[in-house]
């Protein structure tokens, strides 16, 4: 046994030494090689290696046939970052390797030019894939030439402004007689109806994955499919809206399709056939997020050989029991979440298989929790939320949870309860979110990334948790320990915790001061501790969380200034100190915080003049502007990838926020929100001009101070404006013409002010009732009751700028719409779609590696910027 690999490091050695003697690259093919480099853009200098070697057999991602040296392979696969992305123009010189057979140009980035028409004259190439690097256009009808094709990739990359890659017809597709692979990414394949025919052609076919091509129709038009060696289809992401196709059943009937089939992101209807049972070799089944209903097939259960079933997010209906089970040994991956089944099995229950995966949300499986989990001993990710259990966690369970790599526990959104004193947590992701556990704190292991037991009755300090003693350093990113009856001061130990990038503590009973030590939570980016007992200054400390954009300390008993080193902070987007005792000055350099879309400072005590600053809050100065920095109230788990498309809901942030007279919590919709709320202070003076420069403002609340004066007269500009409240201040003067013009004003309170004269008319302003303007004596005019005299009859002149508006306001209604969607499943959907949407397919991630995920990620983000930028390019147009 030991003296095998020895030997065969010996050959090895010798046999690469030997031919490392004997190779010498071609001359022709080097200046080739060079000449292709040549137009190559190459910023991290991957082929410098060109340049220094003699011997272009020792190029990097060049491969030489080990005895003729001719250039046989070329593998320039980009596996990292973009920035190690290749582009530029691929230069014809590439035909004079006339031994070609391998070419991988994927994950580089060529900026959505077409893909040469030339590489269709590479007859030896046997394995091309251009996936992920940014080809656009027509896919040139010259690679059918390519006869000795095995494997083709395309697709995938091009950001939102660069073409996708598209074909007139796939006619072309047909000649490829040695293709055994094909896989295209985002190629739009709208144009031909005849895909099927075409790719069934195909005599060597036996995988083809077709992943978000656009395709509409399965139905084949020639009336059969015959494709005679298939045993992978893959079609997901596409736009199947009817029943699943009967040509399968002929797959099946030939036992051809041995390996998978995936139609999972589709529209399909009806139930799922009988006949798929018949495809007794099927490993791979994956029909999720389609809308399927009926009962599930009883020859569903002979499938013997499946691996991964997935039938998850669709709308069937029917009881599984333990019987349904017998046969499918081999499983490893099951997903019934959302699929509104019943999973109804005995407790004693000893399943056949070893999980590695489970994804059951929402899939009924309570009352009892499900013991016969203490059999798995491989299961990786372990997802029962909201799966209807009203029980205690039974004792072996955190035992068998802190086990092997368990990557996921979510366990939330059900009844569970149970004490977790004393319990080690020793997974990447736990959520216990919205259960009845209570007890002390458990411990962590230094692996946790993510735990989530907000919204439980966890009781007792909360210093022994954050104190002790870890065996290693922390990799906790997200702590949500929100709504518990936590107790007690919050410890000096936060320098155990700083990989935390989100922390809420809010709504426990904490009391004592903010430490200092919060300030080494340099990663910081949400900080949450309102609704506790917490008292003393803000801590200077915090100014060094560099990354903070948002700070809720809402309703506890801090004291002292407003500190003016927040301005330095600027990368806060939403601040909320409301109901606290702070006094003094709300200090200038709070404007500095440009990218500030929500101030509250609310019910506190602090004196002193509004900042005539306010219009350096640019985000509030227009109307629908995105920032980079409103990635602060969305964050994303690692695990929701599935091909390489993130296909889960975004975590979002949440503040309570009083907008238009009543309290409400703002979660999805959160980055829409603009609003300043520095009611119930002592503030006097007037209410600075500057603010009605404030054009996106939505929310204003100056009520309950000692203001003087008049309203600005151009407060009018503030077409955004849909709730304004000044009552309870003293000021005076006539309500200007120009809030005639606010017309989503649909919250006012003007009231117990000395304002006189007539309230202008306008439809907006006459449809509040008459409590938005009494205790204003010298008022008069609808909706009040009290008449105006001659005198006070003056209409003033409207000051509004006749060239401002109509467009504003036009691009505002569309941003209104957007809103009003995102804000409604914000109140309503949120964590519904979230745990819905959630699905995590590592494993089945069967031809795509990691390195899909990075470029993707950074494809996204490129591509909702570019979104940004158009959708602000169109609303200047407008
Ligand atoms: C090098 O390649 C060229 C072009 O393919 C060919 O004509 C020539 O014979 C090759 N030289 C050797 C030494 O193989
Ligand atoms: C050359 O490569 C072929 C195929 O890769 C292999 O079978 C053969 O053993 C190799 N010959 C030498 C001398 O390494
Ligand atoms: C990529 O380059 C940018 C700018 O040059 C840099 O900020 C970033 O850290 C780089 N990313 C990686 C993964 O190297
Ligand atoms: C090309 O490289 C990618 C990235 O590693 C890999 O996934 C793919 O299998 C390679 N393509 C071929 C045809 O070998
Ligand atoms: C390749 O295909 C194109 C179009 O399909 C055809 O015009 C051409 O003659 C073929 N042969 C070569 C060597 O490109
Ligand atoms: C199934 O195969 C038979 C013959 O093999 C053929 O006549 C029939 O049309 C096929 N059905 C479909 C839907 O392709
Ligand atoms: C299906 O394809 C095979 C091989 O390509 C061929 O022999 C057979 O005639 C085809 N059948 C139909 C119905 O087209
Ligand atoms: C399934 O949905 C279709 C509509 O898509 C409906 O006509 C049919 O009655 C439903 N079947 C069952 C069993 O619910
Ligand atoms: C925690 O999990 C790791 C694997 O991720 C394992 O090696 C370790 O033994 C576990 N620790 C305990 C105490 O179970
Ligand atoms: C106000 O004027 C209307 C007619 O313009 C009259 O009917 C009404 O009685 C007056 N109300 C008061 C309180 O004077």
């Amino acid at each position: 046994m030991i003296v095998f690999p020895l030997l065969w490091f010996l050959f090895s050695t010798i046999s690469t030494s030997s031919h490392q003697n004997t190779l010498v690259c071609n001359e022709t093919e080097k200046r080739a090689l060079l000449s292709f480099k040549h137009t190559l853009s190459d910023p991290a200098h991957r082929l410098s290696s060109w340049s220094t070697h003699e011997d272009c057999c020792g190029w990097n991602g060049v491969y030489c046939h080990n005895i003729t040296g001719r250039v046989i392979k070329l593998d320039l696969r980009n596996l990292g970052s973009s920035n190690f992305s290749l582009g530029g123009k691929v230069s014809p010189a590439l035909l004079q390797l006339e031994f070609l057979n391998y070419l991988n140009l994927s994950g580089n980035n060529f900026g959505g030019t077409p893909i040469p028409g030339f590489l269709g004259s590479m007859r030896s190439l046997t394995y091309l894939d251009l996936s992920f690097a940014s080809f656009g256009g027509l896919i040139p009808p010259q690679l059918g030439n390519l006869s000795n094709l095995q494997h083709l990739k395309l697709g995938g990359g091009v950001s939102f402004y660069e073409p996708q890659l598209y074909v007139e017809n796939l006619g072309w597709i047909s000649h490829l007689s040695s293709l055994e692979f094909l896989t295209m990414y985002e190629v739009d394949l709208q144009r031909e109806v005849h895909w099927l025919e075409s790719t069934s052609m195909l005599s060597s076919l036996s995988e083809l994955y077709l992943v978000a091509c656009e395709l509409d129709n399965m139905s084949p038009s020639l009336g059969y499919v015959n494709f005679t060696s298939l045993t992978g289809l893959s079609l997901p992401w596409n736009h199947f809206n009817h029943e699943i196709p009967n040509w399968l059943f002929n797959l099946s009937t030939c036992h051809i399709l041995l390996n998978g089939l995936d139609l999972s992101y589709n529209q399909l209807t009806g139930q799922i056939p009988e006949y798929l049972g018949n495809l007794s070799s099927l490993e791979y089944l994956v029909l999720y997020g389609n809308r399927l209903n009926g009962t599930l097939p009883s020859s569903l259960w002979r499938l013997s050989n499946l691996v991964y079933l997935d039938i998850g997010n669709n709308s069937l209906a029917g009881t599984i029991s333990e019987v349904h089970f017998n046969k499918l040994s081999k499983l490893k991956y099951l997903d019934m979440s959302s699929a509104s089944l019943i999973f109804k099995v005995k407790s004693n229950w000893v399943p056949p298989f070893q999980l590695e995966e489970m994804w059951m949300n929402s899939c009924q499986m309570g009352p009892h929790f499900p013991t016969w989990l203490e059999t798995q001993t491989s299961l990786r990710y372990l997802d029962i939320s909201k799966s209807g259990i009203v029980d205690i966690a039974p004792k072996w369970f955190w035992k068998w949870a802190s086990h092997i790599d368990r990557r996921l526990i979510d366990l939330s959104d059900n009844q569970i309860s149970g004490n977790l004193s004393g319990v080690l947590l020793n997974n990447t992701y736990i959520d216990l979110s919205s259960n009845c556990f209570m007890g002390e704190l458990p411990r962590l292991s230094p692996q946790v990334s993510l735990l989530n037991m907000a919204n439980n009755s966890f009781s007792g300090p909360i210093s022994p948790f954050l104190c002790q003693k870890l065996n290693g350093k922390s990799n906790l990113e997200i702590l949500d320990m929100s709504t518990n009856n936590l107790s007690g001061e919050l410890s000096h130990c936060w320098t155990y915790w700083q990989s935390l990038t989100r922390l809420n503590l809010g709504n426990n009973n904490l009391s004592g001061k903010i430490p200092d030590s919060m300030g080494s939570l340099f990663e910081l980016e949400a900080l949450h501790l309102h609704n506790n007992r917490l008292s003393g200054d803000i801590p200077p400390s915090l100014r060094n969380c560099k990354s903070l954009g948002l700070l809720d300390l809402g309703g506890n008993k801090l004291s002292g200034n407003l500190p003016s080193w927040m301005g330095e902070r600027t990368t806060l987007v939403a601040l909320s100190l409301r109901s606290n005792k702070l006094i003094g000055n709300i200090p200038p350099q709070i404007c500095w915080l440009s990218s500030l879309i929500i101030l509250d400072v609310a019910n506190n005590s602090l004196s002193g003049t509004i900042p005539k600053c306010f219009n350096n809050f640019s985000l509030m100065a227009t109307i629908g502007t995105e920032d980079d920095s409103f990635s602060v109230f969305e964050y994303y788990y690692d695990y929701y990838y599935y091909y390489y498309r993130y296909i889960g809901a975004p975590n979002y942030e949440n503040l309570i926020l009083v907008t238009k007279g009543k309290e409400s919590e703002y979660k999805s919709i959160l980055k829409l929100v603009r609003s300043i709320d520095l009611s119930s202070n002592d503030l006097w003076g007037s209410i600075p001009i500057e603010i009605s420069s404030l054009s996106g403002l939505e929310f204003l609340n100056l009520s309950c101070n000692n203001l003087m004066g008049t309203i600005p007269e151009k407060m009018g500009r503030m077409k955004a404006l849909e709730s304004l409240d000044l009552s309870r201040n003293h000021l005076s003067g006539e309500i200007p013409q120009s809030m005639k013009n606010l017309s989503f004003l649909s919250h006012l309170n003007l009231s117990y002010n000395n304002f006189s004269g007539r309230i202008p008319s306008s439809t907006q302003l006459q449809s509040f009732d008459a409590f938005s303007y009494i205790g204003n004596a010298e008022l008069c005019g609808a909706p009040l009751t009290k008449n105006c005299t001659e005198d006070e009859d003056f209409q003033g002149i409207d000051v509004i700028d006749e060239n401002e508006g109509g467009s504003e306001i036009l691009w505002f209604h569309i941003g209104m719409g957007l809103g009003f969607i995102v804000g409604f499943w914000g109140v309503c959907g949120a964590l519904l779609l979230k745990k819905a949407w959630r699905h995590a397919y590592f494993h089945f991630l069967y031809r795509v590696k990691d390195w899909v995920y990075v470029a993707i990620a950074i494809r996204l983000n490129r591509l909702q910027n570019n979104l940004r930028v158009f959708l602000n390019f169109k609303a200047q147009k407008l």
